[in-house]
């Protein structure tokens, strides 16, 4: 297929980087998971101890860190200054601090340059928050994906309750719904479904059907639709 961009945007837990991971595999295009970006600037902050609402310091990490996206065969790899940090920035402490992270604005600014570098050869399926409307906006196809809070948590509780064995599906819920206010509440970039965004609410689908329902709308796309 010709190559485009495409950008998924959507709040926690809605499938985003399953679903884009699997579109760019179909499509053979680079699959680029933005939220990995910030929570690699957290997972550094705390490393270095740093506080998460220290704005002089985060800029200054942002800034120096060299955080770089490998397409990998289980999906994408980061490193941070030559390190893998895959794992490592899914852990509950980046997760708990990243939205303090991702509301600085030059921190956006920053990430921002470093997103908008990875796409300017298009043929990226780009997932996170801000990219329909800020990041990509002349992305050719711009997804916004949602799906209820409930159903968001419970499928962040199969994929957590391994590694986090007292979690509850209550606190899950909690947890999601209170990054989505942050997330949408922010002054810089909120999280905002574009005015060219399609929304696919995901709630009773599955993700063979989101991804097919994805792919046939590039279709309509570069067909001319
Ligand atoms: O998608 P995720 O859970 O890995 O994202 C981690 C955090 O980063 C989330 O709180 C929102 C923020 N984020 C953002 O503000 N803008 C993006 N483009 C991607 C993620």
């Amino acid at each position: 297929m010709e190559k485009i961009n495409i950008a998924i945007d959507g709040p926690a837990g809605a499938g985003k980087s399953t679903i884009a991971r699997l579109v760019a595999n179909e499509l053979g295009f680079v699959y680029v998971d933005t939220g990995a970006m910030y929570r690699a600037v957290t997972w550094s902050i705390l490393q270095l101890h740093l506080q998460p609402d220290q704005e002089t310091d985060v800029i200054a990490v942002a800034k120096r860190l060299d955080i770089r996206l490998v397409p990998g065969q289980e999906g994408q790899q980061v490193f941070v200054d030559g390190r893998d940090v895959t794992a490592d920035i899914r852990s509950a402490a980046v997760t708990g601090n990243v939205s303090r992270v991702s509301q600085i604005a030059e921190v956006r600014r920053i990430l921002t340059d470093k997103q908008k570098l990875l796409a300017q050869d298009k043929g990226v399926v780009m997932d996170g928050r801000d990219i329909g409307s800020h990041v990509l906006p002349d992305a050719e196809l711009k997804i916004f994906l949602t799906a209820s809070v409930r159903t968001r948590a419970e499928r962040r509780y199969k994929e957590v309750r391994d590694d986090r064995a007292d979690v509850t599906l209550e606190q899950l819920e909690r947890e999601i719904a209170l990054r989505d206010r942050m997330d949408e509440e922010r002054e810089t970039s909120p999280l905002v479904q574009a005015a060219d965004a399609i929304l696919l609410d995901t709630t009773e689908m599955n993700i063979s059907q989101v991804v097919e329902r994805i792919l046939e709308l590039c279709r309509a796309k570069v067909g001319g639709g």
